[in-house]
């Protein structure tokens, strides 16, 4: 956050002339309409993760925070592997009022939590924490980030999703909720995807279809072909057949900021036209968390626009 931040008008909207200034306790004052000095106390958010250098949720909230007029500060909170739960009793301690959780410390945070949402459960990972007390709420944001960033309309359409790792498990309640007319989890150990397939049956409130399978035992295609494997993080392609792209379908990379991924060059060459990478799913878990901490959902598209690298 810089110093002396111009705010606009609650009433109007517009840049008005009274300035906020951070304070040394943390807080803000802030010059109302009339000129009365106001104190206001700051409300601190982190993300937490191991590395945190390449995180954009400051940038991100802090967006947030300036176009939705939330006193808050977000900054990146780097905690030593075995030190995930000292770091957040810290962080609380000191008045922090939420957190995004990253790698590696998603499943721990599961273990830390007081309060875990179904969503989290399901993932068996938390993306987001609130305190209030002695509670800790915990979510996860990532799949209701993807279905509400899709693009297009997921009911009805066949899909395909790469993967059985801890993106896929975030995703599968989400994408369900939206009653596809099937859902197939594919990954290259086969238990993993029965598995998951599985639990998406046990848990499911609808009835769509679920399977999971070995790439080679794919048939048939898929109108939206989902790629939550981490293949995308080490620039492989995963052993997709192309064949199983629909025509007019969509493929999704889950994963941000890498360009044309090998999973969507693939799409491309087999003439896929409608391509996207996570940068939507990022923005929108992230606006989900905000709205869940501050009560007011922001809108998304400057963010994506700010963070979209073209696919090429
Ligand atoms: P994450 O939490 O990001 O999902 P993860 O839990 O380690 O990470 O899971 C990674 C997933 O990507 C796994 O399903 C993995 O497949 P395996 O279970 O067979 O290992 C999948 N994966 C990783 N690299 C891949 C590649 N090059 N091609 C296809 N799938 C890949």
């Amino acid at each position: 956050m810089r110093e002396g931040i111009h705010h606009k008008s609650i009433s109007t909207g517009m840049p008005c002339a009274s300035v906020m200034k951070r304070s040394k306790r943390g807080g803000a004052k802030i010059a109302d309409d009339h000129g009365k000095l106001l104190f206001i106390m700051t409300d601190h958010y982190a993300v937490i993760g191991n590395p945190i250098e390449q995180s954009k949720s400051p940038l991100i909230h802090t967006a947030f925070a300036l176009v939705t007029l939330q006193n808050l500060v977000y900054t990146k909170l780097l905690a030593p592997l075995g030190g995930f739960a000292a770091a957040v009793d810290a962080f609380r301690a000191s008045g922090g009022r939420g957190m995004n959780v990253t790698a590696p410390f998603k499943l721990e945070a599961c273990a830390y939590a007081t309060d875990l949402a179904p969503s989290a459960q399901m993932a068996g990972a938390v993306n987001a924490m609130k305190f209030e007390g002695d509670k800790v709420y915990a979510e996860n944001f990532d799949g209701v980030g993807l279905v509400r960033n899709q693009g297009c309309t997921l009911k009805g359409q066949r899909v395909l999703i790469l993967g059985a790792g801890g993106a896929t498990r975030g995703a599968l309640l989400p994408l369900l909720a939206e009653h596809p007319a099937t859902l197939v989890i594919v990954n290259r150990t086969v238990a993993k995807a029965q598995e998951l397939s599985a639990l998406a049956r046990q848990h499911q409130t609808g009835q769509v279809p679920v399977q999971g399978m070995g790439y080679d035992e794919l048939q048939g295609v898929f109108d939206v072909v989902l790629n939550a494997s981490s293949s995308s993080l080490t620039a492989e392609r995963p052993p997709l057949d192309p064949a199983v792209f629909a025509p007019g379908s969509l493929a999704y990379d889950l994963t941000y900021g890498k360009g044309l991924t090998p999973f969507l060059q693939l799409a491309q060459q087999a003439g896929v036209t409608r391509l996207a990478d996570g940068v939507g799913m990022l923005a929108e878990q992230a606006a989900e968390a905000f709205a869940w901490w501050r009560g007011v959902r922001p809108d998304t598209a400057e963010v994506i626009r700010m963070l979209t690298v073209p696919l090429k």
